[in-house]
């Protein structure tokens, strides 16, 4: 089911040194910043050749991130997101496996394409999202 790794996402507790980072440091093409408060972060993605990479940051106080950041103040590695031919196929097949989604609907991700997130009880402690490809 799960095709082309979309990205990895990695949450910054400094988001200005962190496109430094991969902008001025590492070379890579970083676009803008991307406020998404239906989810609570602000996100940057990373262009790389075979892949992105999404930097996370809170958006509010209510931002599930700012519980990430309590655990880990250093940031580190979010989530992977693998494409999927059809998100909404993807949840009937996942449910029928047995497997729990952290919201019931695919909601339009920073791309304006749906997602969905697995319940990481469910995926060895990983975090997976799902984009329509
Ligand atoms: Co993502």
């Amino acid at each position: 089911m799960i095709g082309r790794l979309d990205h990895v996402a990695i949450v910054a507790p400094d988001l200005d040194a962190a496109i430094s980072l991969y902008r001025d440091g590492l070379g890579a093409e970083v676009g803008p910043v991307l406020d998404l408060p239906a989810f609570g972060v602000s996100t940057v993605f990373i262009r790389l050749p075979n892949t992105h990479l999404e930097l996370l940051h809170p958006l509010g106080e209510a931002s599930p991130l700012v519980g990430f950041l309590a655990r880990q103040p250093g940031g580190g590695l979010h989530h992977l997101c693998f494409e999927v031919a059809d998100v909404a196929a993807a949840v009937t097949t996942l449910q029928a496996r047995g497997m729990r989604l952290l919201d019931p609907e695919p909601r339009p991700g920073a791309h304006g394409k749906p997602v969905l997130f697995l319940h990481p009880k469910d995926t060895g402690g990983v975090l997976i999202e799902l984009v329509q490809a």
